[in-house]
Parts: C-alpha cells; structure tokens; sequence
C-alpha cells in the first residue's frame, strides 16, 4: 500500500498481534480462531457483544508463573488476584489447580467460597475492608489478612477477640516506589492511599504482637499493576527485606512476605513481564531471609486469555478523513481505554480480512459519550455493517469492570476449553436489568 501515507506510531500490525498472541490464529476458511475454535461460529450462536475466555491459556499462564518460581528455587505459593477476573468458572480452575486467592471484598471471599476454595487459601487485602466483611473472612478462619493501617489493626484485634478467634495478618507496606505504570493503578507511592508508611512499620508489627486475637506472621506489598521492568520490584523487595531484618533484629518472628502482583502483559509494543525475571528478583531481595513467599498475579494469567467479540452497527465516513465504525460493544461492557485510555489489539474475525489492505479507523461504541473510544485511527482492514472484531487481551479487568450505563444489559461470556465452547454468563436480560428495582407509591399532592 505504497500509495498510503506513512504511519510511524509503533502500533503492531495484524500478523505481529497473531504472533503475541499465540492462542489465536486463522484459518482460510473460518477465520479468526481461539484456542482452535472459530470465534464466528460463536458469536452466529450467541450474539454480540460477548466475551470469550480460553481455560487453556489461562491454566498455561499459571502453570508457566509456578514453574518459573519452582525453577528458581523458592517456596512461592500464587494467590490469583480475584479481582482481574471473578466468574466462577475461572475460581472453580484456579481451586482445581491448587492455587490460592487474593480477594478484596466480602463479595469476592463468598464467590471463592461458592467455588469450593479452601478458606486457608484465600489471603484478604484492602485498604477499607468492613467490619462486617472482616467477620466474614476471620469466621471463616481465612489464611491471611493483609492489614493496610493502624486503625484496621485494632479493628481487626477486637473482632477477632469478639469471636474468639485469631487472625493471622501481615502488614501491608508502602515502600514508597514508583512502579512507572499509569497514574491510576500505582499503589505503591507514599502519596497513595494503600499500605503502612514504611517508617511506621516496624513499631506498629512490635504492637501486633501485643494486641489479641492476633497473629501477626510477616510483611506484604503491592506497588502496582502492568509493571513491565523489574526495577520497581527489586526497590520493594529490598525496602521489605529491610524491615524484616530490623523486626527479626529486634527479636519478632517473620515467617511470610507477600510479594504482591501486578505483573504487566503485552497489549500493545510492551515487551511483557517475565515471570522467570520475577522469579530472579524475588530470590536476590528475599531468597536468603527464610520466609514462606507469594505472589498476587491477576492480569498476567487472565489478560491475555480473553477476547470481547462485538459487531459493527454501522460505518460513518461522511466529510472525515478517517472512518468511525461504531460497535455494538461500548465503554459499558470495557471501560479500560476509556479509563486508563488502554490500548487494546483489534482483529477482524472474517477470514478475507486478514489479506485486505489496511486503512485509519476510529473504532467507537454506541455510549454517549466521546470517551466511549476504542481505538483512533487503528490500521484495520474495511470494517462494514455487520462486520466482526475481537478486541484483545479482555480476560482481565474486562467483564468484571463493566456497568448497565445507558441501560445496556451485561453481555455473553463464553468458556473455551479443550476446543468446546460453553456460555457461562448468558446475556442479561431487561427485565433482569430493572428487577431489583421499586417504584415507590408517589404522594398525590392531594390534601
Ligand atoms: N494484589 C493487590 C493488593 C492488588 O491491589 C492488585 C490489583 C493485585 C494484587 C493484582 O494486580 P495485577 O497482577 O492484576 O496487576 N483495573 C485496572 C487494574 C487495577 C489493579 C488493582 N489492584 C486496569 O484495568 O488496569
């Protein structure tokens, strides 16, 4: 297309994103495929919008994240962060596999449950966690409760008293590291809300000690998500493996530290975060100091196990120099570019479109609102009414982010596992979108 001008920006081309993306691939005549199934046959079947996600590469991913730490030698155990992606056939594999979990909600400790974890598997974090919520989880004699400040602490001491029970916490440290990532999901700066100011600490784990109901077992961290280099970990690691040194030297027990998640997954020309890199920083910050470690991935094994099929309502070209294709899938169903303006890959789904030329297209949905944006000029191959995409790397922080905004129901989920294909949320329906709703009986004004 030498007669096209030239477009500089990195965006990865059709064929680079297949070659990222190796559970996907086409066929000649079904076209864009998922884990061997063609992802036309399943969206003639239920629709558009609809979410599809691969059992297979996500056990892969997890398996590939354990290995990496077994290779290295440590004693890693993986709490999956429920939070990137909370259905429960996704907690029903990560039981299956005998991974743990990470949850932040009391909503999310029942729908573990629901899925047959093991309460001592599951390891509470949050900065604001309920009372009602802490006796949930401290009921239920959960592992671990990620403790984020002093006021939880006590809090969490007299519930535990209440019950007669005793809860095994670690303390949540802000090490006061810049994870380089975007603005909205750093966790780990001094000026952001989460975890005990690292100065603080170590006194406040010395109280722990003296408090009852409590049984505090070591340290945890988290200082952000899509992290792509290992610098910010190694700066968290050893600000942690600093303050275990100064408790132990003052005579406390550490037997935990919990290395947090947030490892980042490549969406566009990021060059995805090693789990075995991981694995080496973890080893030179706390390898030596004899505790039991974990990890909270969430969007480095789900990420990329997801598409969001959706179909062109119509094209609108009128006077532009760039098309705007209009999806039936809008910021309602994935906030992410609208939020973190996100970069996600786009494929076609048809199989002529893999060898068409590629023009800039806005791809937008139907929301009112300019922010409900998918991509600007994005080279795409002619995409007209009734044309399929799949949006990429929607496994994690996708259907779980979305709303009913503009009354639009909550689309299709799909699971895709040893090349079958299973519905495992069906597309809601309206009166489902008003159910919980009451009209109350309005006064008449009448005297
Ligand atoms: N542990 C804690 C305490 C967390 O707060 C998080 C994520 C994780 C683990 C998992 O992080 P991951 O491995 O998934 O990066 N909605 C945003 C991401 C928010 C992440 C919040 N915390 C997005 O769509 O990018």
């Amino acid at each position: 297309m030498a007669d096209l001008p030239v477009y500089t920006d990195a965006d990865p081309s059709m064929a680079e994103l297949l070659a990222t993306h190796p559970h996907l691939t086409t066929d000649p005549m079904c076209g864009l495929m998922f884990e061997g199934v063609p992802l036309n046959a399943i969206a003639d079947a239920v629709g558009t919008p609809c979410w599809v996600l691969g059992a297979g590469t996500l056990r892969q991913r997890l398996k590939r994240m354990q290995t990496a730490m077994v290779d290295a030698g440590l004693d890693v155990s993986i709490h999956y962060a429920v939070k990137a992606n909370d259905h429960l056939s996704v907690l029903s594999l990560i039981g299956q596999e005998g991974y743990g979990v990470d949850i932040v909600s009391g909503g999310e400790l029942a729908r573990t449950q629901k899925a047959g974890i093991a309460a001592n598997r599951v390891v509470f974090s949050g900065v604001g966690k309920s009372d009602a919520e802490l006796e949930y989880a401290i009921g239920l004699g959960i592992g671990q409760i990620n403790v984020e400040s002093a006021e939880e602490l006590g809090i969490i001491s007299a519930i535990a008293t209440r019950l007669g029970k005793q809860a095994t916490i670690t303390l949540r440290i802000n090490p006061d590291v810049d994870a380089k990532t975007h603005a909205k999901i750093t966790t780990g700066l001094a000026a952001n809300k989460f975890g005990i100011p690292f100065d603080n600490a170590a006194a406040l784990y010395a109280r722990a000690f003296t408090l009852p109901g409590l049984k505090p077992v070591g340290f945890a961290t988290h200082i952000g998500s899509q992290i792509v280099s290992t610098a910010p970990y190694h700066a968290a690691y050893a600000r942690v493996a600093e303050l275990v040194r100064t408790v132990r030297a003052s005579g406390l027990s550490v037997e935990v530290v919990d290395c947090g998640g947030g490892l980042g997954i490549c969406y566009r020309n990021e060059v995805e975060g090693q789990p075995e890199a991981l694995a080496g920083t973890i080893r030179a910050e706390l390898g030596e100091l004899g505790v039991r470690l974990s990890i909270e991935p969430g969007r480095w094994p789900v990420g990329p196990a997801g598409v969001l099929l959706s179909s062109v309502v119509l094209r609108k070209q009128e006077g532009l120099p760039a098309p705007f294709v209009v999806l039936d899938a809008a910021m309602n169903d994935m906030v992410r570019p609208s939020m973190y303006d996100a970069w996600h890959g786009i494929l076609p789904l048809a199989p002529q479109a893999f060898n068409q030329p590629v023009t800039p297209t806005h791809v937008v949905g139907p929301v009112c609102e300019s922010g409900d944006t998918f991509a600007r000029d994005r080279l795409l191959p002619p995409l007209e009414r009734a044309s399929r995409i799949a949006i990429l790397d929607t496994g994690a922080y996708g259907a779980v982010m979305s709303s009913t905004y503009n009354s639009r129901p909550l689309a299709t989920q799909v699971l895709v596992e040893n090349g079958q294909w299973t519905v495992i949320r069906h597309r809601q329906t309206l009166e489902e979108l008003w159910q919980d709703e009451t009209i109350p009986a309005h006064p008449t004004g009448k005297a």
